[in-house]
């Protein structure tokens, strides 16, 4: 059954970034609902796909150091660990992951065009398509089962997840290996991170969820990383009950206990997180309001998750002067819902600032290290997380 715990009302698409502000831009209500019997977070209003995933799709992986050293060490490992003969990537977006790998060796999957474009004329096999059991039939015909399916930040923004993970059962081989990564749930609620939800999020998920949906398939997590991506990441190591290979590692076991004990299970846990999302939006606006009488504060990461956090707080071009992003296709535009400018970064911008609202608080470690004569001349950051306040370090 699921059960309401947060609203975060009115948003717009997370990732509309237009040119001009649109008074009347569409928003719908972003409430949030846990499921008592499969303990799956989600979201309860679903926008077709094609809406969000189209050939104008801003997001890039590659557009943070961090996460490219990410995507590097998780090759090596998947090399010198299993060794696959053909890896499909789902959601392979600029090829953050993919050119780690020999061409001939990987098969992306990306229905936004202009990232499946980027690759492909990298060299790289990409399919532009959604992930479902169309592209897997189409796989197929092609006699192309694969030994290694990775995706990272993708399948929690598809709804149909029973779809999802009987696409991935019926390509991947008998011995065949299952890597996903996403945010975890215990990490956003324990940071209180309710701008982990946007329209493209339709679910975060634990172990506990996603052990539920593998159980239908004949899948088991066998291992569990803790990443500090994304504000704080899981990557699930999956493979079929009859392999016995690799053997279930205690991390699963770890993981499950640390869900379960913080109550992860409980719909009172999620009453709370609701109260505690209310207290930080108060928090932060009074915090912004101080500040803006004798300052100027931009925000730094026009991110999915600072639009949430923008059009759940109310907070609007009085308070916040501009973005900067080093994101091509968001500058010069407006954060969705707001008519608060996208900058091209540049340091002269961030050192006319007194204040940075940090939207990408997940790099937190990578843009304070990169801003440091900002720091230096007397500037400081505000960050929401993991509550409302000022940081220099
Ligand atoms: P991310 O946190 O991955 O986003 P989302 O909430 O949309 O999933 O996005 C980080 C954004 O911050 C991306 O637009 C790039 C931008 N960015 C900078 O502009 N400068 C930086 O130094 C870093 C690390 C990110």
């Amino acid at each position: 059954m699921n059960k309401f715990f947060l609203n975060l009302g009115r948003q717009p698409l997370a990732n509309n970034f237009t040119s001009y502000y649109k008074k009347n831009q569409p928003k719908y209500n972003l409430k949030l609902f846990f499921n008592t019997k499969t303990k799956l977070v989600s979201i309860s209003k679903r926008i077709p796909s094609k809406i969000m995933f189209n050939n104008k799709y801003p997001y890039r992986s590659s557009m943070s150091v961090t996460m490219q050293n990410s995507f590097k060490k998780v090759s090596i490992l998947i090399k010198k660990k299993f060794k696959p003969k053909l890896l499909l990537e789902i959601g392979s977006n600029d090829g953050a992951l993919l050119k780690n790998f020999n061409k001939k060796n990987v098969i992306g999957i990306e229905p936004c065009k202009n990232l499946a474009n980027i690759t492909k004329k990298l060299g790289y096999k990409t399919i532009s398509n959604y992930w479902n059991s169309k592209t897997v039939s189409f796989l197929l015909k092609k006699n192309q089962k694969v030994d290694l399916i990775y995706s990272s930040n993708t399948l929690t923004h598809i709804s149909d997840l029973n779809d999802v993970f009987k696409s991935i059962d019926t390509l991947l081989t008998k011995n065949g290996i299952l890597i996903i990564e996403d945010p975890s749930l215990l990490e956003c609620l324990k940071k209180t991170s309710y701008d982990q939800f946007y329209n493209e999020h339709i679910y975060v998920f634990s172990a506990l969820a996603v052990e539920n949906i593998l159980k239908k398939f004949d899948l088991e997590i066998f291992d569990i990383k803790n990443l500090k991506i994304h504000g704080g990441s899981l990557r699930y190591f999956i493979k079929r009950k009859k392999n016995k290979k690799f053997k279930v590692k205690n991390t699963v076991t770890k993981q499950l206990k640390a869900e379960i004990s913080f109550g992860l299970k409980k719909y009172s846990t999620y009453k709370r997180f609701s109260v505690k999302s209310s207290k930080s939006k108060k928090d932060l606006l009074k915090l912004i309001k101080k500040l803006k009488t004798n300052n100027n504060i931009i925000g730094y990461g026009a991110t999915a998750k600072a639009v949430t956090v923008l059009n759940y707080c109310k907070i609007n071009e009085n308070l916040i002067d501009a973005f900067v992003d080093t994101t091509l296709d968001k500058q010069n535009k407006y954060m969705p819902g707001t008519k608060i400018k996208i900058l091209k970064y540049s340091k002269n911008i961030i050192l006319k600032a007194n204040y940075l609202f940090l939207g990408a608080w997940n790099f937190k470690n990578e843009i304070l290290k990169k801003e440091k004569t900002f720091i230096k001349k007397g500037g400081a950051f505000i960050t929401h997380i993991p509550s409302p306040k000022i940081i220099k370090n």
